[in-house]
């Protein structure tokens, strides 16, 4: 069995980050999210994976991922010209694919306990593809799935305009190589792209075998900069463990869950956990509340940053009550007085922003 991760696309909803950087490659609890995408791979016991890029951030995700030897993996990038679609991701990746099954995995999203499960139920029987599905309270941003009374799919949408189910395609799917034959029988949605959600309608409808899993943990879909955050929450209170090996002063607590890499430094501050400081950050008079990640080599001087997600090199000076905010790396931000109220940010890589 194969792999292929979705790693194209233009991340236009995560503008600015997405000028700089892959979507995929922004992290939670300071490890890229295609990190944890390949790392369940791994688990899965999949060797051979294929890799989506874009001729626009291509060349990050390469530098990011390497060969593949670091999670046990051998990587083939496979360029897409155009994000037409994530069948036509599939049809673009054919040569890699051969008549293989696979497992197809959305390089933004996450599922809880990983991929395992799903890839030992496939292997069982590979002829039979297998869709994820999970309950979701607003259905509309999803591909959804209609089960019958017996349990098995019945029909698909993409992105339903009306309520018809509440069921939605998990970015996790497996596929029969039968896949192939449907995705060439398919058209461009109104969207333009190829859907895979039509795929898989096409593939019932060809006689094709179609299991439905439900998916009983967390599901997270990294696509906005909310989903950001909340990613970076649940994956911090999942796996943060206790962990200091950079310098902490005698005038600072650290409480709770609190990972801090060597090389960081902690002066007169607190941190309570969840969080994550990155190795060679400095955090001076401040409060790093829980849910909080500082990436390396940021700095924090008299600030209280909490639920957030702070990325490499920034500098943030007398700000207080930072929450709910993404800030792109080697961002600035910096007070001229001391009045005191709540902020909110969503700031792009590089920006230097005074507050007065
Ligand atoms: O997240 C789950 C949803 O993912 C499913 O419920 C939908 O049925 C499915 O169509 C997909 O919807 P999105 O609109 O959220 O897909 P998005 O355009 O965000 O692309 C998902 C990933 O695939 C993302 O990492 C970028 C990558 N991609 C996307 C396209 C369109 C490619 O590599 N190539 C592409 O052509």
């Amino acid at each position: 069995m194969k792999a292929l991760v979705l790693s194209g696309g233009k991340g236009t909803r995560l503008r600015p980050l997405t000028y700089t950087t892959a979507k995929q490659l922004i992290p939670v609890a300071n490890k890229p999210i295609l990190h944890f995408v390949l790392e369940q791979i791994a688990t899965a016991g999949i060797e051979d994976v294929g890799v989506i890029i874009s001729p626009e951030t291509g060349g990050m995700v390469q530098d990011a991922l390497g060969g593949g030897a670091g999670f046990g993996l051998r990587l083939t990038f496979i360029v897409q010209d155009e994000p037409l679609g994530l069948a036509h991701a599939v049809k673009t990746a054919r040569a890699f694919l051969g008549d293989s099954p696979f497992l197809m995995f959305l390089g933004d999203n996450l599922v809880q306990g990983g991929v395992a499960p799903l890839a030992a139920d496939f292997r069982r029987d590979t002829s039979t593809s297998i869709i994820q599905l999970k309950k979701v309270p607003d259905p509309r941003a999803f591909g959804v799935a209609v089960l019958d009374g017996g349990g098995r799919v019945a029909r698909l949408v993409e992105k339903p305009k009306e309520f018809i189910s509440d069921l939605a395609l998990v970015g996790i799917y497996a596929f029969s190589p039968a896949v192939h034959a449907a995705i060439e029988r398919i058209k461009p949605s109104w969207r333009g792209e190829l859907e895979i959600t039509d795929a898989i309608q096409e593939l019932i409808n060809m006689g094709h075998a179609v299991a439905p899993r439900l998916l009983e943990g967390w599901w997270l879909d990294t696509g906005k900069k909310d989903d950001i955050l909340e990613a970076n929450r649940v994956v911090l209170d999942e796996f943060t463990r206790r962990r200091v090996e950079g310098t902490v002063d005698e005038a600072s607590q650290v409480v709770g869950r609190v990972e801090i890499e060597a090389g960081a430094v902690v002066e007169r501050s607190v941190i309570r956990g969840p969080a994550v400081v990155g190795a060679g950050a400095k955090i001076v008079d401040s409060f790093i509340g829980p849910y909080t990640a500082i990436g390396r080599g940021t700095a924090v001087e008299d600030c209280s940053v909490e639920h957030s997600v702070i990325l490499d090199n920034c500098r943030l000076r007398a700000v207080h009550h930072i929450e709910d905010s993404l800030i792109g790396s080697g961002a600035r931000l910096t007070r001229d007085d001391s009045r005191r109220r709540v902020l909110r940010f969503f700031i792009g890589d590089e920006c230097q922003i005074t507050l007065s």
